[in-house]
């Protein structure tokens, strides 16, 4: 057993506060935020003592970040939320974090002084530089969890089409893909989700050469879990109190539903599941298609919150759907909280109905875990994660680039709607609480404290290492 230690969770994008603002509703507030919380909170509650660093924000459109610190209640004992400068004042993207995380390095230093943590652990590329960077003039350890690696990310974007440089200039993979060659290089311990994960995301070209250990000891698998607290099939107040007003758009009657809930990214492709619901309409005719997207419950008139990229996304959607179909057939739902969520999904479980995510690359999918656990029949991407939560048959795996595939899942998944729930709820509650993840970070952490030998990064690694890029490109043209 380890003693209680100090934890320091490395997190520069997005931010944390109480009321979880913004979670799921903007691209840097996504399952890497309820990742760190959750984990956190489970760390906290076994007795360490655990702070989440991320960025101080003094802009008007984020005044929720502006405090040095923060805490949730039920644990302000060992955790706190810190906020250090990071880039000036204003909120920024993650892609524009780079250039800034060695002030936001120094301004953690500052901070702790002596008293020194125990250990970081990073998350995404970012929080993993800045690990490096600590470790380099603390020697502190660290481990690195990705979350989402930027090499599948830019295949995924060049199959599209994309143009290398353009690319690059909007999401700035080549800062984004040497940090993550540092972070695996130096770190201490890699945290993966999932084997496929480990063996196939870490094994590509673009990170050959940055992890020399054996992927054995570096690498600890350890799936995500999911908040039961707010994920379960057991209402509650809330249900009672939305369901009137669900009922009134969708009727008393019990007819079944896709569910989808997601973040207007493209690489979600919604528009998968809009095109093969439209195609397999005659016989869905009686099925409704709900899209929860946080912000949105008039999309024509939401639309203009939205930012640029996910105003693309959302028009695709409404120009495929058409003006009729909208309000009777497919319906737009803002859910505001994770508890509403947890609430809307265990009154679409009640009819039977399925939950829908063709991401075409899915890292990990903690939300059709979640989905699962209030109670919803799992209908899903194939690639990634999710093919390894659902390799015993309790979802159903679909190819998201066929339209024929993903229509085949959706009716598949609704004519087993009963059995696929009770067999993914069961799996979800066997195999997935943070309480379980907590507890192979504590192995794990406890497995480098013993380790007195560290390999230290040496400063002209950092950004100056571009040349794999260049051999990597060339490789594929
Ligand atoms: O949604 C999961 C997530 O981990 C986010 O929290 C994170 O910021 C995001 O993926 C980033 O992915 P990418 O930069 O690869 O699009």
């Amino acid at each position: 057993m380890i003693n209680f230690v100090h934890i320091v969770f490395l997190n520069p994008q997005g931010n944390f506060d109480p009321k979880d603002s913004y979670l799921t509703e903007h691209p840097d507030f996504g399952g890497q935020l309820v990742y760190v919380k959750e984990l956190a909170q489970a760390l906290a509650t076994n007795g360490h003592k655990v702070d989440i660093v991320t960025r101080k924000i003094i802009d008007s459109d984020w005044p929720e970040f502006s405090a040095n610190q923060d805490i949730y209640p039920g644990t302000e004992q060992n955790l706190r939320i810190l906020r250090f400068p990071c880039g000036g004042n204003k909120f920024l993207s993650k892609e524009e974090l780079w250039p800034h995380l060695s002030e936001f390095a120094d301004e953690i230093l500052r901070f702790y002084g002596k008293s020194l943590p125990d250990f970081f652990t990073a998350h995404y590329a970012d929080g993993g530089y800045t690990a490096a960077l600590l470790k380099q003039r603390t020697r502190t350890p660290f481990s690195f969890t990705g979350h989402s690696l930027g090499a599948q990310k830019l295949d995924k974007l060049i199959e599209s089409g994309g143009c290398w440089r353009d690319l690059d200039i909007r999401f700035k993979f080549s800062q984004r893909i040497a940090a993550e060659r540092v972070s695996i290089k130096y770190a201490d311990k890699i945290f993966v989700s999932t084997l496929q994960e480990r063996d196939e995301q870490y094994r590509h070209p673009l990170y050959s050469g940055a992890s020399n250990s054996d992927k054995s000891i570096k690498f600890s698998v350890s799936p995500p879990g999911v908040n039961r607290k707010i994920f379960n099939s057991v209402a509650n107040q809330l249900d009672f109190s939305i369901k009137p007003k669900l009922d009134l758009t969708f009727g008393r009657s019990s007819s079944q539903a896709i569910i989808v809930s997601s973040r207007l990214d493209q690489k979600k492709n919604i528009i998968g599941i809009v095109k093969a619901f439209l195609e397999r309409r005659p016989s869905l005719d009686r099925v409704q298609l709900v899209l929860c997207i946080r912000g949105i419950e008039e999309p024509r008139v939401d639309i203009a919150k939205l930012s640029k990229d996910e105003q693309f996304v959302l028009n695709e959607i409404l120009d495929t759907i058409g003006r009729d179909l909208i309000g009777n057939n497919v319906h737009f739902l803002n859910v505001t909280s994770q508890l509403e969520l947890a609430a809307t999904f265990r009154y679409f479980a009640d009819r039977g109905s399925i939950f829908a995510l063709t991401s075409f690359y899915e890292p990990f999918g903690l939300a059709p875990i979640e989905a699962a656990a209030a109670g919803l029949a799992p209908v899903v991407t194939k690639n990634g994660g999710p093919s390894e939560i659902f390799s015993d048959g309790s979802g159903i795996l679909v190819d998201p680039t066929s339209l024929q595939s993903i229509g085949d899942g959706l009716i598949d998944g609704l004519n087993r709607a009963r059995y696929l729930s009770k067999a993914a709820l069961e799996r979800v509650e066997t195999k997935y609480t943070w309480q379980q993840t907590a507890t192979n970070y504590e192995a794990a952490i406890r497995e480098v404290l013993d380790t007195k030998q560290r390999e230290l990064p040496i400063y002209s690694d950092i950004f100056n290492d571009n040349k794999y890029i260049a051999d990597y490109l060339s490789s594929r043209s």
